[in-house]
């Protein structure tokens, strides 16, 4: 009897000290989840030193081996999404994504995920995420400018802070965030602004929110435009049309007016001059279009700034609404969701003062 009791205690001591093991296993070991869509991270070229090559090409797994380090950070695993270049990424791919992601989180498969993709249209997929991604779970986004295969390749660096930063437990709550070249940026503000430097994306209004040094992170501020009420796309499969027209000096109406003919078109963003401002004939084709029953956005061209509601134009009387601070490919996708809850100009101007 004393001989099955201390071996009893023997098996209760082991069965402990293994859970004990696997909660230790657990706290510090993330499950993190890399979601790749391919991008010049995923680049490659036939030469170290030409600039020439082919974005998307590089598999997800062989992403993940060329960076070992990230098992450091958590139990990582990976997913291949899309291989596409940034160019391509399409309304069906982000609702792809965003199910995806929100089906993670919902199944308890893992603590935070991080996308990798390409560096055009970033910006505008981190905050279409940011609007669609109903979990505080740390959703990180990162890129690279220059491709794997390139003797002052940036992915793997990137890669390697953008894990560490989803593995991070202050990166919670924080909204869908993008992690490139040492800085954290909120998805809402952050934009890509040269095209071939390394230091690429910036928050021209605010800047970045956390800064990365030496595989860590410090928060500096946060975003009070992070609502709790998601956009709910589970059962979407496209998204109302919405396209963009660039204002300039001299501009002709057609540009509106022709764009307003597109079948099905419900949403227009106008990237006007200055605090949104048009000359007179495409004024005239925007206010066509807008009494048409085309909700037309007024946002800006210029790389910082916010639209500011009845300051030179009548938006009330045309029935325009303003993106605040958005730039007009960010104004296009909350406009995008907005017209799938509703057609109410008040409600999608609020969405835009909100979100
Ligand atoms: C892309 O956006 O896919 C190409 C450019 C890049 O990733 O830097």
């Amino acid at each position: 009897m004393k001989k099955i009791m201390s071996m009893l205690t023997v098996v209760l001591v082991v069965f402990s000290t293994s859970v004990q093991a696997q909660k230790n296993t657990n706290k510090i070991a993330p499950r993190i989840i890399i979601l790749a869509t391919g991008g010049t991270i995923a680049g490659s070229g036939e030469s170290a030193t030409k600039a020439a090559y082919t974005a998307g090409k590089v598999p997800v797994d062989d992403l993940l081996n060329a960076v070992p380090d990230i098992h450091k950070y958590g139990k990582i695993s990976g997913e291949q999404v899309a291989q596409i270049g940034s160019q391509d990424m399409n309304v069906v791919t982000w609702l792809k994504l965003a199910k995806r992601i929100n089906q993670i989180f919902k199944d308890n498969l893992a603590d935070a995920v991080v996308v990798t993709h390409g560096t055009d249209t970033q910006g505008e997929t981190a905050y279409f995420l940011d609007l669609t991604v109903m979990s505080d779970k740390p959703v990180v986004l990162v890129g690279a400018m220059r491709p794997s295969t390139a003797m002052s390749q940036d992915g793997n660096r990137n890669l390697l802070d953008a894990v560490m930063v989803a593995a991070d437990p202050k990166s919670q709550g924080k909204g869908v965030i993008v992690a490139m070249d040492e800085k954290v940026f909120d998805a809402r503000d952050v934009t890509k602004t040269s095209t071939t430097n390394l230091e690429t994306f910036r928050s021209t209004n605010f800047g970045p929110i956390g800064l990365i040094y030496d595989g860590k992170v410090s928060y500096y501020y946060q975003s009070l435009r992070n609502p709790s009420k998601k956009f709910d796309v589970s059962k979407l499969n496209e998204l109302p049309k919405v396209e963009i027209v660039y204002g300039y000096a001299d501009a002709s109406p057609e540009t509106v007016s022709n764009l307003s003919t597109i079948p099905g078109l419900k949403g227009l963003v106008y990237a006007g001059m200055g605090n949104g401002n048009f000359g007179e004939p495409v004024g005239k084709a925007l206010a066509n279009a807008s009494k048409n029953g085309i909700v037309v956005c007024r946002s800006a061209r210029a790389s910082a700034g916010r639209i500011t509601l009845e300051n030179e134009v009548n938006d009330a009387e045309l029935g325009f609404v303003v993106a605040d601070d958005l730039n007009p490919q960010k104004a296009r996708v909350l406009l995008m969701l907005s017209l799938t809850e509703t057609a109410d100009r008040t409600k999608i101007q609020q969405n835009f003062f909100e979100y």
